[in-house]
């Protein structure tokens, strides 16, 4: 279903606020790294993600889900909201640096908060830095309290052959695909009630941004894992990204996650990448010290704040990535 845009409002700066369109997107790009480099305060803050991608891509995989901010007929800032099933969140949320603290991330907010409420979403959330008072304090007015640290971690890929058993969902037939994807959304569904995985599935699949990996015990579906890689994605050159891995629950799923960790690894070889990235939420404390033991080291953290503070799938037996950036 295709939610309804909401009504532009007037802001304390006069934005308005409307959804993006494509044609926005080379403004919207342009926000999203000026703002980002000048708040983490790099030399060039165009620079900020090299040639990681992450406006486009998020915008064709759902734009009635992109909320662009308006003045005087420019763009001036932009907040992207991502549903997977009962799971929501949003980001990246942006405003031109000049025009900060007028309220115009307030009225991005607003209309992701009626989409969230539109879409039945009963856990959301966003990452965030956790140093910055203003941030956590600006969240906290819309319910959400910052819970666990989460960690940006890497590897190098190395060069050493493994084998592991995983298939890729770009390999399947149209049909094929369908019926992977209801075997997806039980899997990620034992984990959370309702947790869907499709949105991202299909944009990689779509958009050709890396591909879905898959872990099979005989016929059950143990283990998923959407990864982008390469330039032009969420990954940037010479990386793969693990934007969503889980395992089955219950006594084997170390041992799964181990296995998806090498599937991963082996992908991102194939795929010409020398760093795997990835993102864990601290709460998922088992799965954290698997990514150590793994050879993952955190290069930053920030922190989750999620909706009411329920923890959702923040759990320490949960073996999942993920991190919400
Ligand atoms: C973060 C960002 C989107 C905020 O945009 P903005 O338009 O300046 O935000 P607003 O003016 O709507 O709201 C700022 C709010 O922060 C809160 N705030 C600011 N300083 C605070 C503090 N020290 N303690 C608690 N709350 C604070 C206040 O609630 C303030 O709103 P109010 O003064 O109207 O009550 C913008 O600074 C930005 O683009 N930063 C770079 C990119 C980024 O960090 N994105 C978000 C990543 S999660």
């Amino acid at each position: 279903m295709t939610p309804t845009p909401p009504a532009p409002r007037a802001a304390q700066s006069g934005a308005t606020i409307r959804l993006a369109h494509e044609s926005d997107l080379p403004a919207v790009d342009r926000i999203f790294r000026v703002a980002f480099g000048t708040y983490l305060g790099l030399p060039d803050p165009m620079q900020f993600t090299g040639d990681a991608e992450y406006i486009r891509t998020r915008w064709l995989a759902d734009p009635a889900a992109v909320f662009a901010a308006e003045l005087d007929g420019e763009l001036v800032g932009a907040n992207f909201a991502t549903r997977w099933g009962s799971v929501g969140f949003f980001g990246p949320l942006a405003v031109r640096p000049d025009l900060w603290g007028k309220g115009i991330a307030q009225l991005l907010l607003a209309p992701t908060m009626e989409l969230f409420d539109r879409w039945g979403v009963r856990h959301a959330g966003l990452f965030t830095f956790a140093a910055s008072a203003k941030h956590v304090g600006l969240y906290q007015k819309y319910g959400f309290w910052p819970r666990f640290l989460t960690a940006l971690m890497e590897r190098q890929i190395g060069t050493e052959n493994t084998t592991t058993q995983w298939t890729r969902f770009s390999a399947l037939s149209g049909p094929e695909k369908l019926a992977c994807l209801e075997a997806c959304r039980e899997l990620t569904s034992s984990i959370y009630d309702g947790l869907d995985l499709e949105r991202e599935i299909l944009a990689v699949d779509n958009q050709h941004l890396g591909d879905t990996l898959l872990t099979w015990n005989l016929s059950q579906l143990v283990g998923l894992a959407v990864c982008h890689a390469g330039r032009g994605t969420e990954a940037g050159s010479g990386k793969c990204y693990i934007k969503f891995a889980c395992v089955r629950g219950g006594p084997s799923a170390p041992r799964e996650f181990r296995r998806l960790l090498n599937a991963c690894r082996e992908f991102g070889l194939s795929a010409g990448a020398a760093t795997l990235i990835a993102g864990m939420n601290l709460a998922r404390l088992d799965a954290y010290r698997e990514m150590l033991g793994a050879g993952f080291r955190a290069t930053t953290q920030g922190v989750v704040m999620e909706r009411n503070a329920e923890p959702g799938y923040n759990r320490p037996d949960v073996f999942l990535i993920d991190d919400w950036r």
